[in-house]
């Protein structure tokens, strides 16, 4: 099978407050991703990091009376130790006001300028401060912008409405562009409006905290024009040219669908015009909703994730995150479905088939695994099921179908927890041992394979159940359970939690 490389990216989050459950996701996922990309094979190379410039910065640094720079400085610790205390395996991890990156933007801004396509310009119309972007008349009545003001004032413009029929070509040539499928039509639907051209600068004496471009000391870079531009610094652009040209272009930009539009056009006729080739997929997920709306810093209905892993573990948090949500649509977050999808699927499905093998095995084969014997149909059916595994899940991370992937492996558990039901070894040992053994090494290896696909979004507790299984490696295929091996003692590995009320 060949190698591949994969690049993938998350947002990079601003620095305003702390981090929440929503910016949780998108990184437990690119992670999730990354780890089954590995275990197939590919060279990944996986980056994630903060956005320290625009206004909101500037504004939550002003209301802590910090400089902006010292509030980043404060922030950024408690991003990458949330990353770290969540097995975040990112490679790289990016700040926007590091030099490698500010050295890129500058040097992209002369870039652009030099090819004509950046212009000065009078502008006069609505800003979001929360969106830090001019928004149109049409969206001011949607009502849907908060922190919405008149502003009137000269600035930079990027030529970006010049690219707009190149774009929807190029949408439209590349259905793995945009992803899902309703996404990409919205973004079609957006380009069917005249296009416009972007304002990339911010006047000094409104906005300081960013970027200074090139040609005019008296403004700097809009932030987005700035942020986008991570996703090349990371792997290098422009300064180690070997690697970039390694990696990019990505293989996937995951975001949340609030960004849509600045990734899928703004970032896009970016690249047109520095002529990079575009990300192979810009997948924007759904949303943390509690209740009906969206779970965010500015509404202050936000779960952190710190208090949940300290209560239930790493592993659970991840799990539920992975599994409770279908990629592209929303979810709610609540503390009933935590508990229930935790109960269901990790202590009665998964926890409880290690407990029953390690148990039966203890008692009747003096903890060593049995041999396989001969085979029945029925372990013949369990054993095709568990080899067709690692195609079907590799085939369906491949399409970003990860609660899929996931739940095809809890199937294959509980096919064989019904099985060890059904030829109750328990009963069969008082007889015939080897039969008892030949069902219960089924289990067992049944049990190894399924903690092979599910160790990308449970690290910990999947290595727990190949450490008891004295499994070294990750071979997903039949027969890596060596007979007579000793099965090492261990704790329930997920035990049930009360409903709450
Ligand atoms: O937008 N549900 O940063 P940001 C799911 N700096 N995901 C959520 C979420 C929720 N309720 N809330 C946040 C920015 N997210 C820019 C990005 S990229 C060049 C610059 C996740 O701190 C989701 O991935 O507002 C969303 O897109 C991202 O956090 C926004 O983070
Ligand atoms: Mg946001």
């Amino acid at each position: 099978m060949s190698e591949k490389k994969f690049y993938i990216t998350t947002p990079i989050y601003y620095v305003n407050d702390n981090p929440h459950i929503g910016h949780a996701y998108t990184t437990i996922l690119a992670d999730v991703l990354s780890r089954y990309h590995r275990v197939e094979g590919d060279e990944v190379f996986f980056l994630t990091g903060l956005d320290e410039h625009g206004q909101k910065v500037q504004q939550a640094a002003e209301a802590r009376k910090l400089s902006p720079q010292e509030h980043c400085d404060d922030l950024a610790p408690r991003f990458m130790q949330l990353w770290e205390k969540l097995e975040i395996q990112n490679d790289d991890f990016i700040r926007t006001t590091q030099q490698r990156h500010v050295t890129v933007v500058q040097t992209v801004l002369q870039k652009v300028y030099d090819a004509g396509d950046v212009y000065s310009d009078e502008y006069e119309g609505w800003y979001s401060v929360a969106e830090e972007r001019f928004i149109t008349e049409t969206e001011k009545e949607s009502g849907e912008f908060r922190d919405v003001k008149k502003l009137k004032e000269r600035n930079w413009f990027f030529r970006m409405g010049k690219y707009q029929q190149q774009l929807i070509d190029y949408i439209n040539d590349h259905p793995e562009f945009i992803r899902p499928e309703h996404r990409r039509n919205e973004v079609l639907g957006f380009l069917r409006q005249p296009l416009g051209d972007l304002c990339i600068s911010r006047p000094k004496s409104r906005m300081g905290w960013g970027i200074e471009l090139p040609f005019d000391k008296d403004y700097v870079t809009y932030v987005w024009f700035d942020a986008l531009l991570n996703y090349i610094t990371g792997p290098g652009y422009l300064a180690d040219d070997k690697n970039f040209q390694k990696w990019w272009p990505a293989s996937v930009h995951l975001i949340g669908k609030d960004i849509l539009t600045t990734h899928a056009v703004y970032w896009s006729t970016m690249l047109f015009s520095l002529g990079l080739p575009l990300p192979k997929t810009i997948f924007a997920h759904g949303w943390w909703l509690t209740g009906d709306t969206k779970m965010s810093k500015s509404l202050g209905n936000i779960v952190n994730p710190l208090d949940l892993i300290d209560e239930y573990g790493i592993d659970s948090v991840r799990y539920y995150l992975m599994r409770e949500m279908v990629l592209g649509q929303d979810a709610n977050f609540t503390m009933a479905s935590f508990v229930k999808r935790y109960n269901s699927d990790l202590a009665n499905d998964f926890g409880n088939l290690l407990n029953r093998v390690s148990g039966l095995i203890g008692k009747n084969f003096d903890g060593c695994v049995p041999d396989a014997g001969q085979l029945t149909p029925d372990e013949n059916d369990i054993k095709d099921e568990a080899n067709r595994l690692e195609a079907r899940v590799k085939e369906l991370i491949g399409e970003l179908r990860l609660n899929e992937a996931i739940e095809e492996t809890l199937q294959l558990v509980r096919r064989v927890n019904k099985y060890l039901e059904h030829q109750a070894p328990w009963k069969v040992a008082k007889t015939d041992l080897t039969r008892a053994g030949t069902i219960l090494y089924t289990a067992t290896e049944a049990l190894r394979i399924s903690a092979v696909h599910l160790s990308p979004v449970i690290p910990f507790k999947s290595g727990a159940v190949l450490d008891v299984l004295g499994a070294s490696g990750t071979d997903p295929q039949w027969g890596g359970l060596k007979a007579g091996t000793k099965l090492k003692s261990h704790e329930a590995l997920f035990p049930r939690l009360e409903v709450p009320k």
